[in-house]
């Protein structure tokens, strides 16, 4: 133990750097003064052939401490394709091409990329810039050496995070980041100006919780890969971590560590009862608490938060790994709980009766395999699962080493219904009938397996990828970016795909839609040179895990 302290006590105070300070020991930094932050830059290079072909299972561990810089494009080319012996796919080039043909320029300078370019239809709010759209756009730019419109855009929603919010006479919580941006440009007088939603025009009026989340990865992500620190230390950006920060941690009438949402406040922006502690928020938190640790500045402001991070940090991991973890053993205990238990000693701490379990979780559950379910509250288990909740805890280390291995052992023995012929579903299984009435409030948006409820969304690909290449599998990804190259082109890249197996084009879906051909990108890019998943991955906490008292069977 004391050698363990020791080590954090000397990466803190000697020689950190933000590369190494993800996983470094949480509890010392209760009591460390200052975090002295070196400019500093740790680098790792590896060959190609070395990190790309036959990574063995869960042998990635060391590529989130890594730094490689990357050459600037020049002229539009790639400089991963460029870089490469080997002839890229033709898609690449045509995507990168898409790719910058959906840039927003604000006075000049790049700011984002629209959400679609697909103006067949009415626009609706798809000529904006999204914030969470935004993010493997920025990946790309950031893994092909552009990280100045990241830079841009960062900036540019921080001032946004600054205006006064309203939604009709209701003032908003200062912290709140957009969901997105529009630029109106005047021709004739020349100007540039900024409109912004953060939920008074968006579908159900509901305010983006997972934008300030991913606008906390992001930076990280910007600072990782460009071992630049100036700007998250610029007060500006230590501020608009602070304010985001004091929203998610302020103390109620909270009995859970968790966080609760309103019904479409993060990618699944409609009514889909997601409302309560959705994963896809938990696991977006958990991540963004993490990031927001290692760039918080350990002055008078930063110290107070660190402290609180760090008692979340702990009380959130414990909460989502106990309660919100099934795999075979787990579900046959939920399936055998007593009901009615009251005090301390109560196993069926929530009172979810077992009845309330639906019957295809049974078969889905596979003997070897798990995954964090959608929601836990009181009397209420939602088993659906969501990819990027799942996606997200394994690239946060929010799942233990042990869980990240049973939620990819999950993905390839249930490959039909999750992948099918287009990856990757964004929730399973489907609801219908009188539950989709109920739930959705009768949304034609959300059929059965289509859209949110159950459609099958190229973006995600690179969130798989990512967790693909973290565990050590890289061949699970490359088969499902398989499944997208033989499609994806060919359809134009359509925002969504319908139908149990994914193989329709969605029916209200656009085409030309970014994050799926950012998304592409970005997973491709990872697969070829898999150190750039340190711009998004972080690695386990070890202090966290004697945390874990339960028994199941995945805890260690
Ligand atoms: C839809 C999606 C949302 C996305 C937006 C722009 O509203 O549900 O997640 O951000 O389109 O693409």
């Amino acid at each position: 133990m004391d050698g363990i302290r020791e080590m954090g006590l000397r990466r803190v105070s000697s020689h950190c750097s933000i590369p190494e300070m993800d996983d470094y020991d949480l509890l010392r930094l209760l009591d460390k003064p200052k975090l002295n932050i070196e400019r500093q830059r740790s680098f790792d290079e590896r060959s190609l052939s070395e990190l790309s072909i036959g990574l063995p299972r869960g042998g990635l561990e060391n590529f989130e401490t890594m730094y490689s810089p990357r050459e600037r494009s020049f002229m539009g080319t790639p400089a991963s394709s460029a870089r490469n012996s080997f002839e890229p796919h033709p898609m690449v080039a045509e995507a990168w091409e898409s790719l910058r043909q959906t840039l927003v320029f604000f006075r000049g300078q790049p700011v984002g990329t629209l959400a679609a370019i697909d103006n067949s239809d009415e626009v609706l709010n798809y000529d904006q810039v999204f914030v969470r759209d935004f993010v493997p756009s920025a990946l790309a730019f950031l893994m092909n050496g552009e990280p100045e419109i990241v830079k841009n855009f960062l900036l540019k929603t921080l001032r946004l995070q600054g205006w006064e919010k309203r939604i009709d006479r209701f003032k908003l919580g200062e912290g709140a980041m957009p969901a997105s941006f529009k630029v109106l440009h005047d021709p004739i007088r020349k100007t540039d100006t900024i409109i912004a939603d953060f939920g008074e025009s968006a579908i159900g009026r509901v305010a983006p919780v997972d934008s300030g989340f991913w606008w906390i990865i992001l930076l990280r992500a910007y600072t990782k890969s460009t071992g630049d620190l100036s700007l998250a230390e610029t007060p500006e950006c230590q501020k608009g971590m602070r304010l985001i920060l004091s929203l998610c941690l302020s103390e109620g009438f909270d009995t859970f560590p968790t966080l609760l949402c309103a019904d479409g406040c993060s990618m699944i922006d409609r009514r889909m009862d997601v409302y309560g502690y959705p994963i896809e928020i938990q696991a977006l938190f958990f991540m963004a608490l993490r990031c927001a640790l290692a760039l918080l500045k350990h002055d008078v402001e930063g110290k107070e938060f660190v402290e609180r991070i760090v008692k979340r940090l702990h009380a959130l991991s414990y909460h989502m790994r106990s309660y919100f973890w099934l795999d075979f053993k787990q579900l046959n205990d939920i399936y055998r709980y007593k009901t009615e238990e009251y005090s301390h000693t109560a196993v069926n701490k929530f009172n979810v009766i077992p009845d309330s379990i639906p019957e295809w979780v049974f078969d889905f559950m596979p003997t070897r395999g798990g995954y964090f379910i959608g929601n836990v509250s009181p009397a209420r288990m939602d088993f659906r699962w969501f990819a990027l909740g799942n996606c997200v805890a394994i690239l946060s280390s929010l799942a233990t080493p042990e869980q990240s291995m049973a939620i990819m052992d999950l993905i390839e023995s249930r490959w039909e219904e999750l992948v099918g012929e287009m990856p990757l579903k964004i929730c399973y299984p489907a609801i219908e009938s009188h539950e989709w009435r109920i739930v959705t409030g009768c949304d034609p948006k959300n059929t059965r397996w289509s859209y949110h409820n159950g459609g099958s969304w190229p973006v995600l690909l690179w969130l798989l990828t990512a967790a693909c290449i973290k565990t050590g599998r890289p061949q699970i990804a490359r088969r499902a970016i398989d499944l997208a190259e033989s499609r994806l082109l060919k359809d134009n890249w359509p925002e969504y795909y319908d139908g149990k197996l994914g193989r329709y084009i969605g029916k209200q879906a656009r085409k030309l839609q970014t994050w799926s051909i950012a998304g592409y990108l970005v997973a491709k890019m990872m697969l070829e040179d898999p150190s750039h998943l340190g711009m998004i991955s972080l690695e386990e906490d070890k202090q966290m895990k004697p945390l874990i008292k339960r028994s199941t069977s995945w805890t260690c």
